[in-house]
């Protein structure tokens, strides 16, 4: 059924389109600006995208529906560059941040934008885990944990691609056996749908020749207004989830699950981002603001997990996961400093949010949680699917 869908998507797709699709790009508009809102109708030049890391060929990608949306991709990271879809006027917005060449991308601290997020998603508390007896050490980079696979992330790595149509594309990195501190050579594909449904369908794979944990997702940073605008916080938020997942100091769950009725994190009807973000809070004071795993209600890939809302844009945009957690993080540590952004902007505190989509953090630690281990002979296939309507 899916592969039939896929291939119908495929043969739609005209040569020419393809071919101008899997070109190279130019930048073809400026930045629109008025008082209410900053747009970017146009994705950055693939020329800054083009350079040879670690011995293999970065680029950028161009992906198109018959819908009016465009994304741009770079195989460095799997990084989602730019999403542009209609606003309520028709005005292509992008609505996740980036950078407009990939010598921002590579900047030590850059937040992960757009980026696939491996091995492991989130955090392992002080970078340690057992599996069948034998304990591993992984990277800390997180005060004292591991976070997001480490030094050696798939954020940072250059992906084998190929583009398989107008609209669709395929990104493969074999991870080394003890790359990042984790056993097994990993071999993971992501694929990347654009459907004219404005529905950006990200579809995970991998496989291991030894017993391993994994938990992939990506990381975009959305804002329904346009990247580059000021704030999240009146983006109007719904999650499907009817508890959480407290976190210590560090970040790490506490293995409790809290019902969030009662508390900031009800998001089980709309409300702002903003609306509880400041109160007094224990939780909220450990995360700076929402930087929190929400335990989602029974659900498969026909309902969304999470809705949000922009009343500048009237930008929708809904969640479709197999996973099990959504990490919500209201971009509490972006600080705005540079001006590095597309088009030149910064990218201030709260001005994005992320729905990272996972198995829960620490899951190696926490025998309650969902297991994340995944043996020889095993395939990883989860997906998940961000879509856009106004
Ligand atoms: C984490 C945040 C972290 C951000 C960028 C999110 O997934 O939950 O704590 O600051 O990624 O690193």
């Amino acid at each position: 059924m899916k592969n039939n869908k896929n291939l119908l998507m495929m043969l739609s797709c005209s040569a020419a389109l393809f071919a101008a699709c899997n070109g190279n790009p130019k930048k073809t508009d400026s930045t629109v600006k008025d008082s209410t809102s900053v747009t970017t109708q146009s994705i950055p030049d693939s020329a800054n995208f083009e350079a040879d890391v670690q011995g293999q060929k970065a680029k950028l990608f161009t992906l198109k529906n018959n819908s009016g949306a465009t994304v741009a991709v770079t195989n460095y990271g799997g990084r989602l560059v730019s999403l542009l879809v209609p606003d309520k006027d028709g005005k292509a917005t992008d609505v996740i941040l980036g950078y407009d060449s990939l010598k921002s991308y590579q900047k030590p601290k850059e937040p992960y934008f757009g980026a696939i997020i491996g091995r492991y998603g989130n955090r392992i508390a002080k970078g340690k885990f057992t599996l069948d007896g034998k304990a591993y050490q992984l990277d800390i980079n997180d005060g004292v944990n591991t976070l997001h696979g480490g030094f050696n992330g798939f954020y940072g790595k250059v992906f084998a691609a190929k583009q398989l149509s107008a609209s669709q594309l395929e990104l493969t990195y074999v991870s080394k056996d003890g790359e990042g501190g984790y056993p097994g050579n990993l071999t993971a594909t992501v694929v990347y749908t654009l459907g004219d449904d404005n529905a950006l369908k990200i579809e995970y794979k991998a496989t291991t020749d030894k017993t391993t944990i994994v938990n992939l997702t990506n990381h975009a940073y959305f804002n329904l207004n346009g990247a580059g605008n000021p704030t999240i916080t009146d983006n109007v938020l719904q999650i499907n989830a009817d508890a959480f997942l407290p976190v210590d100091t560090t970040l790490i769950p506490t293995g409790k699950l809290q019902p969030v009725k009662g508390t900031p994190f009800d998001f089980t009807t709309s409300k702002t981002i903003g609306k509880d973000i400041d109160v007094a809070d224990e939780q909220l004071k450990n995360g700076k603001g929402y930087d929190h795993n929400f335990v989602l209600n029974k659900h498969d890939l026909t309902t969304p997990v999470a809705t949000v809302k922009s009343t500048v844009t009237g930008i929708t945009l809904e969640v479709f996961t197999e996973e099990p957690g959504l990490q919500f993080y209201s971009g509490n540590f972006l600080t705005g400093e540079t001006k590095d952004g597309k088009g030149g902007k910064a990218y201030p505190h709260r001005s994005a949010f992320c729905l990272e989509t996972q198995h829960f953090p620490d899951a190696p630690n926490q025998p309650a949680f969902a297991s994340t281990v995944l043996k020889p002979g095993q395939t990883y296939h989860t997906v998940t699917i961000y879509k856009f309507s106004k």
